[in-house]
């Protein structure tokens, strides 16, 4: 028992020592779960550089792609537990139990919160040489197309493919969805012409839409946007798919059992980060909004996201989807 409590003591002696050199020299890594050069990526490699005075350290970016954003989910639930490797996902944290049988990790049980980043709508896009001009014309388009359209998306739970299931299910239209390891790789495809239509997050789409290399359709968020690019686009819900809204957000995660220094270390790191007017205006002139203070609170994350749990659980049990 007395060498039970030693080895106790001893270790929690090393975690404040090494609490209070936190980070040191050794980099933390953000795991994106998307491949590079998308929204999730681009969100990701902004708030690391706005992160690294504030924690006084270096941030890296990897991308560990695949399976809708579980694979890179798994990964950092299973890494050790020192504050060094940290998930950036989005709200497929809370769409991946309904989605995925096998899920190798519990977001609520095997995460330390760390706050969330920002909220970001989506918009409607097609290839550029997609024979519609504007929404009413892509809506015959689609109806005259029926069996042949493809929609592209980022894997079952991606915020892509959550857009993409809503509009198909409003529409009551069925398409070829087209999965790729993130709306990076699937917005080439799209620019290319090998795939026909894209719902992506203004993060990645308003630098296409403004260099005219796709056509926008519609913004998913109930009101207009306000950037340059964006404030032409009507909503879904006034082109006529009344109530459409989907804003998807960003959060930041540690694995379970991160000591609580560290923890508040990463903490105020983010929550000066996301007060960083340069970061702010990056966001803002991609259409999203970086959330305010009490939302970078461990325990209103935790909150949210089991909020959005139970709402997407319902909403993917009614639609009949799973991956095994
Ligand atoms: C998504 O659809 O979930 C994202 O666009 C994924 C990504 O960042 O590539």
């Amino acid at each position: 028992m007395k060498r039970l409590l030693l080895a106790a003591t001893a270790a929690l002696a090393i975690s404040g020592v090494a609490a209070q050199d936190f980070p040191g020299s050794k980099p933390v890594t953000f795991v994106v779960p998307f491949a590079a050069g998308g929204p999730t990526d681009k969100v990701a490699r902004d708030l690391a550089e706005a992160m690294r005075k504030p924690l006084g350290g270096n941030i890296i970016v990897e991308n560990v792609a695949g399976a809708g954003g579980t694979l890179g989910g798994t990964r950092v639930a299973k890494a050790n537990p020192d504050g060094h490797t940290l998930l950036l996902w989005h709200i497929g944290i809370s769409t991946s139990p309904a989605l995925y049988r096998n899920l190798q990790f519990k977001p609520l049980e095997d995460f330390e919160y760390l706050g969330l980043i920002n909220e970001v709508p989506m918009t409607l896009l097609g290839r550029p040489n997609l024979p519609a001009n504007n929404y009413a014309e892509l809506i015959k388009w689609i109806n005259d197309n029926k069996g042949k359209v493809n929609l592209a998306h980022a894997g079952l739970g991606a915020a892509s493919h959550l857009c993409g299931l809503l509009f198909q299910s409003q529409l009551k239209a069925d398409m070829t969805t087209v999965p790729y390891k993130g709306t990076g790789p699937a917005m080439t495809d799209l620019i290319g012409g090998q795939v026909d239509i894209m719902c992506d997050q203004t993060t990645n789409t308003t630098p296409q839409i403004a260099a005219g290399k796709v056509k926008a359709y519609a913004v998913t968020s109930l009101q207009r946007l306000n950037t340059p690019e964006l404030r032409n686009l009507p909503t879904l819900d006034e082109s006529g798919l009344k109530g459409f809204n989907v804003t998807i957000w960003h959060g930041l995660y540690a694995p379970k059992g991160t000591p609580k220094p560290v923890l508040d270390k990463l903490n105020a790191a983010l929550k000066e980060a996301l007060k960083d007017p340069e970061f702010i205006k990056r966001q803002a002139a991609l259409g999203t909004m970086v959330v305010t203070d009490a939302r970078t609170n461990p325990a209103e994350h935790k909150k949210f996201v089991e909020a959005e749990i139970n709402k997407w659980g319902q909403v993917i049990k009614a639609a009949g989807q799973y991956a095994d």
